[in-house]
């Protein structure tokens, strides 16, 4: 009877991909392997849930200084308890060098994201791309597609977002700015005004950025934009494979990246950094009734030491605990400029109450 029990629960767990391996605990900032006993190597990651797997993709870096350049693609690593990691491969590999491809070897190709389109049963991947040995100016994203979860992902196109389109909250004074401009009255412009509509013409740049697919199949494309002064946020088309031309600025003028949401109680929560480079800083937090705003600013969401640091990392995304309410975990990154590889993984669980949520540092933890 025992032996029966016992199996039956042992089968009702595995059904729900909840194994034994749910009592390990997570370790923030260690070196955390594969399955070969091989440090992961996902930075700058995103998830996505898909038929009882987790599957995380992120920037495959290499050793030393240059390691945060492209030099292979996007890696794609999957498990069913978040524990255990097995190397799924490259799911994007970078072109050739020397190939003149936008996404050719040596390129900055980061914080990769993959959303699920139902409608057309494909895997969409979306970056933030910076084309060979342009620094950081180019400020494109690009888009990549596969039939299969685990990739190969097929290169689609790269460019800057909206080209022509104003945000839907444009302002008058903006559109003011945009004739100013246009007759060489540059000076009368307002900072805040000044990217937005410089960039109008050829479109608006993406920097740090996630992706949102909301309960009724909308996806959204966040990301920082107008030289990271602003965060903008631009629905995608059907198909998720482009930009429908309907987009928003959120904290305008407030210098805000490494955007990471979830929706919780029909509420919409964001979490972003400052912008001092690889260096962490205070992070921020806010909440909206919708994805495209009004946002209100809640503040930093982390609490204790090295809360002014984010404990030492960057958000990159925020992830659905599947099947379990209420429960999400802050995934950052504690970046290693100087040897790029050697980036760690910052977990924590994400406490919610009172209307915001909160972080606390915890050096290990159990879900
Ligand atoms: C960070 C950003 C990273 C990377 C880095 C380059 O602020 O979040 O994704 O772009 O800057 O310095």
């Amino acid at each position: 009877m025992k032996t029966t029990i016992t199996m039956c629960l042992i089968t009702a767990v595995a059904a729900l991909g909840i194994s034994c391996a749910d009592n390990r605990e997570f370790l923030p900032g260690e070196v955390w392997l594969d399955e070969n006993g091989v440090a992961i190597n996902a930075h700058g990651g995103g998830m996505l849930y898909h038929d009882g797997r987790y599957y995380w993709f992120g920037e495959h870096k290499t050793e030393g200084e240059g390691g945060n350049r492209a030099n292979v693609g996007v890696h794609c690593y999957s498990s069913r308890n978040l524990h255990d990691w097995r190397d799924e491969g490259i799911a994007l590999a970078v072109d050739a060098e020397g190939s003149g491809s936008p996404i050719e070897k040596g390129c900055i190709l980061e914080r990769p994201k993959v959303i699920y389109n139902k409608q057309t049963d494909k895997f969409v991947m979306w970056f933030h791309l910076e084309l060979k040995d342009r620094g950081y100016s180019a400020a494109m994203s690009g888009v990549a597609v596969s039939d299969n979860i685990t990739g190969p992902y097929k290169f689609l196109n790269a460019g800057r977002v909206n080209a022509g389109k104003w945000p839907l909250n444009v302002s008058d004074e903006t559109r003011q700015a945009a004739e100013a401009i246009a007759a060489g009255r540059e000076a009368e412009v307002a900072d805040n005004d000044r990217f937005l509509v410089r960039d109008f013409a050829v479109g608006q740049m993406a920097r740090d950025m996630t992706l949102f697919v909301d309960d009724d199949g909308k996806a959204y494309h966040i990301y920082a934009s107008e030289e990271n002064q602003t965060l903008q946020i631009a629905e995608l088309t059907d198909d998720y494979t482009a930009h429908s031309g309907r987009y928003v600025r959120a904290f305008v003028g407030r210098s805000m990246e490494a955007p990471a949401i979830f929706k919780h109680d029909g509420k919409y929560y964001l979490m972003m950094s400052g912008c001092t480079g690889w260096a962490p800083n205070a992070a921020r937090s806010a909440v909206a009734d919708a994805v495209m705003g009004e946002w209100t600013e809640l503040g930093n969401p982390c609490i204790g030491d090295d809360a002014d640091k984010t404990f030492h990392s960057q958000s990159t995304y925020m992830l659905p605990v599947a099947g379990r309410k209420d429960t999400f975990i802050y995934m950052g990154d504690r970046w290693k400029p100087e040897n790029a590889i050697d980036g760690r993984y910052i977990w924590l669980p994400v406490t919610l109450e009172d209307g915001r949520f909160t972080l606390t540092w915890q050096p290990s933890w159990k879900l």
